[in-house]
């Protein structure tokens, strides 16, 4: 049994992580300031012995170094997360997602005895990469450094460097994660995801909006697949100053997907096409806004090192997002 200190416990990939560190009987502490996580993400855990949540930010330095000096493990996920979000609040997010990091990783390298840390990152950090599988040590392909559309890629490519330096250097015990586009309930759709977004129009019987022709495609992995791999890979010292993608590789067009969620969801719903420069959603910073056509993960590395291989399927996953948000709307 061990402390964990997990950053960004009380968001959606956060708060699966803590259930499945509680259930294995390690002892938690969250760290989050609520900015897009919710207190009620953590009902479940709650009144766990060995459970505790400290509302704060991870630029506060001083917390960090005390939360992280209590703790056995951390977990860093706390961020200003996904592409969206970033380009709404730049400067903010940038503060959070290289200096809360910064924060973290000095915090574990300082304490006496240093603490074993796993850091999340993106597929983002491959940027416009579309090849037929991304593995870690494939090139990072962005477009121009003044749009903003590539700042939160940036940021967390900065963290990854951070990450290795300490490694490198100071032998600290980190291990990244790039984590792909996950789902799974409590993802809100609120700043763009886009599974929680579509199940919620179809459920409301909107139109389901997509971007462009419909025709790029994703991959989605369960948020349980990803958690899971989180601790095996903190729990395997092999892991140790690397890098793995976590995701599955089963490609989805973003308008089959649309489709098969109004099916699941017995809508009456329809799918409306609407060009990328005129969603309302980004304004006029969404001038030279890209999108990737596809994104793939090999995940290979992660298997090896660990025999774990992401495998709930998409349907089943898409089945527990529609349980959850008609269970919210009740
Ligand atoms: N969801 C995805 O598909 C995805 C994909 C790639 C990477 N990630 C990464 O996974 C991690 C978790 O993302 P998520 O999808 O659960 O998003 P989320 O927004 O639900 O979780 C982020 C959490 O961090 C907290 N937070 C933000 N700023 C903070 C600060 N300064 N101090 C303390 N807490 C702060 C938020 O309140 C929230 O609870 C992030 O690092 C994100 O970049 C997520």
């Amino acid at each position: 049994m061990a402390r964990a200190l997990v950053t960004g416990g009380a968001g959606f990939i956060g708060s699966h992580l803590v259930e499945r560190l509680t259930r294995r009987g390690d002892d938690v502490t969250v760290l989050d300031d609520l900015s897009t996580g919710r207190r009620a993400n953590l009902n479940s855990v709650e009144d766990e012995k060995g459970f505790c949540l400290v509302e704060g930010s991870v630029l506060d330095a001083p917390l960090v170094d005390r939360l992280v000096a209590e703790c056995d493990v951390v977990y860093h996920l706390a961020a200003a997360v996904g592409v969206n979000w970033v380009l709404r609040h730049p400067l903010r997010s940038l503060e959070t997602n290289i200096q809360g990091t910064q924060h973290v990783l000095r915090a574990c390298a300082e304490v006496d005895g240093g603490r074993r840390v796993l850091i999340a990152s993106t597929s983002e950090v491959y940027g416009k990469n579309d090849k037929d599988a991304l593995a870690e040590d494939d090139d990072r392909v962005l477009g121009s450094a003044r749009l903003s559309r590539w700042f939160y890629s940036s940021a967390k490519a900065i963290d990854e460097a951070f990450a290795l330096a300490y490694w490198q250097e100071r032998q600290l015990p980190v291990t990244v994660v790039r984590l792909f586009n996950t789902v799974g309930p409590r993802q809100t759709g609120r700043y763009g995801m886009v599974v929680p977004r579509f199940v919620r129009w179809a459920l409301h019987g909107e139109p389901l909006r997509v971007y462009g022709d419909g025709q790029q495609s994703r991959c989605f992995t369960n948020v349980n697949d990803v958690v899971r791999a989180m601790t095996a890979l903190m729990d395997t010292p092999a892991s140790v100053g690397e890098i793995f993608n976590i995701g599955q590789p089963r490609e989805i067009r973003i308008i089959d997907l649309a489709r098969r969620i109004i099916e699941l969801c017995e809508s009456s719903s329809e799918v409306k096409l609407v060009p990328y420069h005129a969603e309302e959603a980004y304004g006029e910073r969404a001038v030279g806004y890209e999108d990737m056509r596809r994104r793939v993960p090999d995940a290979s590395k992660l298997f090896a090192v660990t025999g774990f291989r992401p495998s709930i399927e998409l349907e089943q996953t898409l089945r527990e997002v529609i349980d959850y948000e008609m269970a919210a709307d009740s």
